[in-house]
Formats: C-alpha cells, sequence, structure tokens
C-alpha cells in the first residue's frame, strides 16, 4: 500500500518537476551545492577532498539515464546515507541542473 502511493506521488512529482526542471537556475544550483552538498561530496572541479564517500557531482552529473528531472526527484524524496535535506521543488531543479551540467 505504502509502495502504491509512493510511486503514485513520485509521478505526480516527476510530471510537475519537468517543469521545474526546464526553468532550473545553473547558477543557483552551484551555490546551493557549494552550501548544502560540499561537506560530503566534491561539487566542483576547483574543490579539494571532501570527507566521506559520496561520489564527487562530475561523475554523478556523466551517469547514464539520470537525467536532470530523475536528479531532482531524488533529491526531494529521502534516501539513504545523506541527511534529510528540506529542499524546494525549484531548488531541487536547480541543483540537478548544476549536477548535470558538472558531468560535461
Ligand atoms: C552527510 C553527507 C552528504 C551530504 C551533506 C550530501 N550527500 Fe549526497 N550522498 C552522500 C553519500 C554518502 C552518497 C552515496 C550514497 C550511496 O552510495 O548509497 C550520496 C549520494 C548522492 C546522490 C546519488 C548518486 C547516485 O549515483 O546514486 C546524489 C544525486 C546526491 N548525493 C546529491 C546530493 C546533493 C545535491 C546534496 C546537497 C543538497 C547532497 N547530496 C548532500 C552523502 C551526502
Amino acid at each position: 500500500m505504502h509502495r502504491v502511493a509512493l510511486g503514485l506521488l513520485s509521478l505526480f512529482v516527476a510530471a510537475t518537476l519537468a517543469e521545474d526542471v526546464s526553468a532550473a537556475d545553473v547558477r543557483q544550483g552551484e551555490t546551493l551545492a557549494k552550501r548544502w552538498c560540499a561537506t560530503c561530496h566534491v561539487v566542483a572541479s576547483d574543490q579539494r577532498h571532501p570527507t566521506g564517500e559520496a561520489p564527487p557531482f562530475s561523475s554523478i552529473g556523466r551517469t547514464p539515464d539520470l537525467d536532470a528531472s530523475k536528479l531532482a526527484l531524488f533529491l526531494l524524496l529521502p534516501h539513504p546515507h545523506m541527511p534529510a535535506m528540506t529542499l524546494s521543488r525549484l531548488e531541487a531543479a536547480d541543483l540537478a541542473a548544476y549536477i548535470v551540467s558538472q558531468g560535461k
């Protein structure tokens, strides 16, 4: 039952996210990444080593099949190994766009 609800929620969020993602602001995403993600992830090419085992954004951005909408959705759902971040949909879209730009 829970899984079905989560699946439906994901579908709904994914549909509305597509709009946010197309209007995403990469520079805003960079600012957010440096503020919230850089303690664990290498978020920019000029950054020195972080602590922990989080994958660098440049490699996340190169993951096949992981486009900005999927990334934004991932960031909005709770997941293991990462602290619960309460990002708005727009912040998630900005971050996703930034991560994708780092993979180029
Ligand atoms: C406290 C440390 C920590 C912070 C802060 C953190 N992460 Fe992570 N993140 C991780 C770890 C560890 C993993 C790897 C999880 C795994 O392998 O299961 C991860 C995985 C990810 C993944 C999935 C990569 C993949 O290929 O599946 C994404 C995307 C991601 N993080 C984005 C972010 C973003 C964006 C932020 C900032 C808003 C952030 N993380 C902040 C520790 C962190």
